[in-house]
């Protein structure tokens, strides 16, 4: 059984260990989406990862639900990118950007003409949001039309193809934490009637679409996907999760992604029912420690694992994996606030001994 420090290959990529850096929201971009430069160093810091998958990114201005969140839809957006990727590169390490829409959670102060935020169905998500005026209510959704789908479908094959250029070696579509494409999963919020909603087939075809057209785009080796089943979060109520990921699994077996990543964030076991349902590279996560993400790799119940919070405030986990060295304590207070404090500051181990 192969250990942490084991390369796998992902594709036509080869990573150095199992090891991966999970999509953190950092909050640092400005309002136009674009990246500063203190981003690089934020990613370079922790190219030591087998993979780095980046915060979530959005893949269009409609897409936008958090403040000081990145894009990958504008040329200067684009272009702020392409420090990130040629840091970590320069490092030998490699990275994939996650892209995603965020449907009803957009608050409207973050959207162009602060119109109502689009959904499958016109359910509101109860909780709120954080905006520079305070906390807002999450409001209730537009409906989305079926052209309006086949949209929001091109704009993500038109993000992974921007990911490229900035110089990605993939993109991860995020399908998890309540997001649109889990919107349109989640018996709460898909209330269609049309071929988008009822059935589980029904429900999962927007993500079939999106993985499709993404993988047409820059190829399905280049693509990954995360999902959380039956996450609480968002107002998520994910009923049938059982049925519904045991449909959906097997049916990427004849895609030829690059990975499936799942956040096991329930506790019911999700790992054991559905790694072995996927034939291809499986990244498990959320709340793992060293020795459980051993143990996870030991039982065969994921190819490499995934960590979030360790990996901001200790940009050589690997390195500490390795050495069983202390970790540094993350500070929570810093995790969405602009600036380098918090970001670029956390000590990698030859610098704190
Ligand atoms: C500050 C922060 C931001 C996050 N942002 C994202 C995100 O943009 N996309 C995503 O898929 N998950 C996001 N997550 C969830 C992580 O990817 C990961 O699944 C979760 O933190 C559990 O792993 P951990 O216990 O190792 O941190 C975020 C987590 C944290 C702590």
């Amino acid at each position: 059984m192969p250990t942490l420090f084991e390369p796998i290959r992902l594709g036509n990529l080869e990573l150095d260990n199992r090891i991966i850096m999970a999509p953190m929201t950092r909050s640092r971009a400005d309002d136009a989406g674009v990246q500063p430069a203190f981003v690089a160093e934020y990613y370079r810091q922790r190219a030591s990862a087998g993979l780095i998958i980046t915060e979530a990114t959005n893949i269009s201005p409609m897409a936008k639900g958090y403040i000081r969140t990145p894009g990958i839809y504008t040329a200067e957006q684009i272009e702020s990118w392409r420090p990130v990727t040629d840091a970590v590169h320069a490092r030998g390490g490699k990275i994939f950007m996650q892209v995603f829409h965020t449907g009803r959670i957009a608050l409207p102060d973050f959207l162009p003409g602060n119109v109502q935020p689009v959904a499958p169905s016109a359910v509101r998500a109860k909780g709120s949001n954080y905006t520079d005026q305070g906390m807002k209510e999450f409001v209730t959704p537009r409906e989305l039309t079926q052209a309006e789908i086949a949209e929001i479908v091109g704009d993500f094959a038109a993000a992974a193809g921007n990911a490229i250029r900035a110089g990605f070696d993939g993109v991860e579509l995020h399908a998890a934490s309540g997001y649109l494409v889990q919107q349109f999963l989640t018996t709460n919020v898909n209330l269609r009637t049309d071929e988008y909603g009822g059935s589980i087939e029904n429900r999962a075809r927007f993500l079939f679409e999106v993985l499709d057209a993404m993988s047409d785009a820059i190829g399905a080796e280049r693509v990954g996907v995360k999902f959380s089943p039956r996450m609480k979060f968002n107002d998520l109520e994910e009923l049938d999760a059982d049925q519904l990921y045991t449909y959906i699994l097997p049916r990427l077996n004849e895609k030829g992604l690059a990975y499936i990543h799942v956040g096991d964030f329930t506790g019911e076991g999700w790992h054991e029912k559905l790694r072995p349902l996927y034939e291809g590279v499986y990244f498990a996560g959320a709340s793992l420690t060293k020795e459980s993400g051993e143990e996870l790799l030991a039982r065969g119940l994921a190819d490499a694992v995934v960590y979030g919070v360790k990996f901001i405030s200790n940009p050589d986990l690997p390195e500490r994996f390795k050495r069983n060295a202390p970790l540094n304590e993350p500070d929570q207070s810093t995790f969405y606030t602009p600036g380098e404090r918090g970001y670029t500051d956390y000590p990698a181990l030859t610098q704190s001994v």
